[in-house]
């Protein structure tokens, strides 16, 4: 799939975003080696600290249907700047993607790729156990 496809995918996703407290919509889709999309918004709550990322929306989507190989993930926020995965999204990832591409995107079309190890290097993972 291409980068823009998916690209599309997560910004329908974020048309779902609950973020009343925020305001800030965020939309992810990740794509699956066999080429499925998984796609998730970010959830808030009144709460706060129980709000969920549209990254893990998607990866928890994904993971409960059974998949595990993933090629990459884009991210799409509506601010200017581009938006990175928060830490605790990117160990998650990490966990279950591996080293996947991350396209980070905004609604006003700026684009950048990158790999997950450049945005987390260094990880904690099963191989230091
Ligand atoms: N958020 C995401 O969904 N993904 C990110 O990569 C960064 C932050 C959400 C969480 C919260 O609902 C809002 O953006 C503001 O932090």
């Amino acid at each position: 799939m291409t980068a823009e496809k998916l690209v599309e995918l997560a910004l329908q996703a974020r048309e779902n975003a609950y973020a009343p407290y925020s305001n800030f919509k965020v939309g992810a889709a990740l794509e699956t080696s066999s080429g499925k999309v998984f796609a998730g918004c970010n959830v808030e709550n009144s709460t706060y600290g129980l709000t969920v990322c549209a990254e893990r929306v998607a990866l928890w989507k994904a993971i409960s249907e059974g998949e595990r190989e993933f090629v990459s993930i884009a991210v799409v926020a509506g601010s200017e700047r581009l938006v990175y995965p928060c830490g605790a999204c990117r160990q998650l990832l990490w966990e279950f993607c591996g080293n996947i591409e991350v396209i980070l995107a905004s609604t006003q079309r700026h684009r950048e790729t990158r790999r997950l190890a450049d945005l987390l290097p260094s990880p904690f993972d099963r191989s230091l156990l």
